[in-house]
């Protein structure tokens, strides 16, 4: 399979045109809006092969900002019959946002085809989004952002999130997306004050939407640097700082990060992929990545598989192979751990990523999600998540 010749010819497969802007959706049939950190996966694929769509996904996602600075996690650009919306909370885009991928996709752009003009006209809107996420997330000045529906990690039925869903192992994936559902409609009648209701609804620390925070506030403190803002810079390396220093002081526990709810930063001891992500923004010492990697990684009875790693533990009791996020394989953890393993120096580790991720490509084609048992493909097909395999083939 010539993997970049079929990754371009998917991504403009699932290209759109509507109200002046050009975007990609994850999936022609099943996923026909624009999404967020989608669009920052779109961004960073494209920067390897049509930069100028690349800066557009962002454009597009800049352009239905809010004004308080929250990038919304899905925009409707046109009206879609099927398949049904759910109402998310605002007319023309959704009330809750996604992992805060947005400088890192700048920052890929620019690095490969640099271009200082672009990052210029986007650097207000940057700052503006990540001070949404340390000042709007975090009332309570913890140094966490907290998100306010388990959609807003990207990752819908973790079971990461059971016990703040007030959910078994058994959820039904129906009634799963009905709770999350009811969370937006609650979040809206009390008018998003974080402090005061969502602490009753939902109310996480998760650890891969941090970890991805620092390391886009280090991307944004980059672009900062580049372009002379000083105050931008600032407070890049400050919040930096402090998210990391929160994380290690409140969700580090037994060698790894685990995400908390409410107040009292209640753990949520569920053994999930969630485990590597910190690998990303460098968040483990150099003898607790070796740990990691070698007691979690390579273990087949939690989560290393024949075909990947699983999203969730083996031995978790809501481990499903077939669920969507309760167990099955996805490229963007892949990704992510691809990333992480590569800059702590796990070439080996990282290469098995590498072409564990392009073979269920080649044997399944561009699929959603994969069962971590047999390889078998499921959910969207030309879903755009694998062409971030050619994101992972090194520079
Ligand atoms: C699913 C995924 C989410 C993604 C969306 C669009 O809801 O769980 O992470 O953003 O599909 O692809």
């Amino acid at each position: 399979m010539d993997f970049r010749r079929e990754a371009a010819a998917l991504m403009r497969r699932n290209r759109r045109t509507a109200q002046g802007h050009t975007f990609t959706v994850p999936a022609g049939g099943m996923y026909p809006n624009q999404w967020l950190w989608d669009s920052c996966f779109h961004a960073i694929i494209l920067s390897h092969i049509e930069p100028d769509m690349a800066k557009a996904e962002l454009r597009a996602l800049f352009a239905r900002q809010l004004p308080n600075g929250m990038v919304p996690h899905m925009i409707f650009w046109r009206k879609v019959v099927w398949p049904p919306s759910y109402s998310w909370g605002l007319k023309g885009t959704s009330s809750i946002t996604q992992p805060p991928m947005i400088a890192y996709a700048a920052w890929e752009i620019h690095r490969r085809s640099p271009d200082r003009a672009f990052l210029e006209e986007i650097y207000p809107k940057l700052f503006a989004h990540y001070k949404y996420m340390v000042n709007e997330r975090d009332p309570v000045y913890h140094h966490l952002a907290g998100i306010i529906n388990p959609d807003e990690s990207g990752e819908d039925n973790s079971p990461r999130f059971d016990a703040p869903m007030r959910v078994g192992p058994d959820i039904n994936m129906y009634v799963h997306i009905w709770k999350r559902q009811a969370l937006v409609r609650a979040n809206r009648l009390c008018n998003f004050e974080a402090e005061l209701c969502m602490s009753k609804t939902f109310w996480v620390k998760d650890v891969p939407f941090n970890t991805i925070l620092v390391k886009n506030l280090e991307r944004f403190g980059h672009i900062a640097h580049l372009l002379g803002h000083h105050e931008g810079e600032r407070f890049a390396k400050e919040h930096v700082d402090l998210i990391r220093g929160a994380m290690r002081e409140r969700l580090f526990a037994d060698g790894v990060y685990w995400s908390a709810m409410g107040h009292e930063y209640t753990p949520l001891r569920v053994a999930t992929w969630a485990h590597f992500a910190p690998l990303f923004a460098g968040l483990y010492t150099r003898e607790e990545a070796e740990a990691v990697v070698k007691n979690h990684f390579y273990n087949e009875s939690t989560f290393r598989s024949p075909f990947g790693i699983r999203t969730t533990s083996k031995q978790e009791p809501a481990y499903r192979p077939k669920r969507f996020w309760r167990g099955p394989i996805w490229m963007a953890p892949h990704w992510f751990m691809y990333h992480g393993l590569s800059a702590y120096g796990f070439e080996k580790e990282a290469a098995w990523i590498r072409e564990r991720s392009r073979s269920l490509i080649e044997g399944n084609g561009f699929r959603e999600y994969f069962n971590p048992e047999t390889g078998e493909g499921y959910g969207a097909s030309h879903f755009t998540w694998g062409a971030l395999v050619l994101d992972m083939e090194g520079e």
